[in-house]
């Protein structure tokens, strides 16, 4: 993603959506549950266009995902390379596809970018997947924006791979903790299962953090760098 690392001020934009003409900063500070901006974080996720199979398998997924996004105060922003009218029809199709016949309106807004403005400004645009007159079309990205707008996480497959939206609250609990406490999550860690003490700490440092244990793994090296501790 050129030019967008981790820890930049994500950059806010105004555009059109679903839910009308926003602004990036202000949706995502605004209205999370807690009503509190120095809470909510946010995931921007971008698709390579509408009425395709793979995007909306992963609409719906989202979709039926959006209680335990807000449950964590993440809100949730979807971008599309149409327009909000197309947006809007093939937001029916995603609520039939999850056989949804409670609302008529997707939980998260989805950004028009049919000018692809946004997807060059944000580095999304897949070389490899063309729409009928060449246009490249855009890759699906997720963003994950942080309560200080800045970001997190970033993550880009091609437009042919579709994500997995169990991992993308997975890594949000992850950053959440991490954000919060001096530890880290290791390889395929859940929720609820030890986490590893961060090695800028001393060992004198981590037991006055960690009141519950730091346990170390003997290694061949004799480094005593594999510190676990119970989640706190
Ligand atoms: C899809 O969503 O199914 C898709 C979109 C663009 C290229 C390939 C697949």
């Amino acid at each position: 993603m050129p030019g967008l690392l981790l820890g930049d001020v994500f950059p806010d934009f105004e555009a059109d959506s679903t839910v009308g003409r926003i602004s990036l900063h202000a949706f995502l500070g605004n209205s999370c549950r807690t009503l509190i901006p120095q809470r909510c974080w946010g995931i921007l996720f971008s698709h390579p266009r509408d009425y395709t199979p793979v995007c909306t398998t992963e609409l719906g997924r989202a979709a039926k995902l959006s209680a335990e996004f807000s449950k964590r105060d993440v809100k949730m922003i979807a971008l599309s390379l149409d327009s909000v009218e197309d947006h809007l029809g093939w937001s029916k199709d995603i609520l039939a596809y999850n056989n949804d016949s409670s609302c008529n309106a997707l939980p998260f807004p989805i950004i028009a970018d049919n000018k692809r403005e946004l997807a060059v400004k944000l580095g999304m645009l897949d070389p490899d997947e063309r729409d009928k007159d060449g246009m490249p079309l855009t890759a699906r990205c997720v963003f994950v924006i942080g309560p200080d707008k800045r970001l997190k996480l970033s993550i880009l497959y091609p437009a042919t791979t579709g994500r997995n939206f169990d991992e993308l609250l997975r890594v949000i609990d992850s950053l959440q903790l991490t954000a919060q406490k001096r530890v880290a999550t290791p390889v395929d860690w859940k929720p609820g299962d030890n986490v590893m003490v961060v090695p800028n700490l001393s060992d004198d440092e981590a037991a006055s953090l960690f009141p519950s244990g730091v346990t170390t793994k003997d290694l061949p090296s004799g480094k005593k760098y594999l510190r676990y501790t119970p989640q706190p």
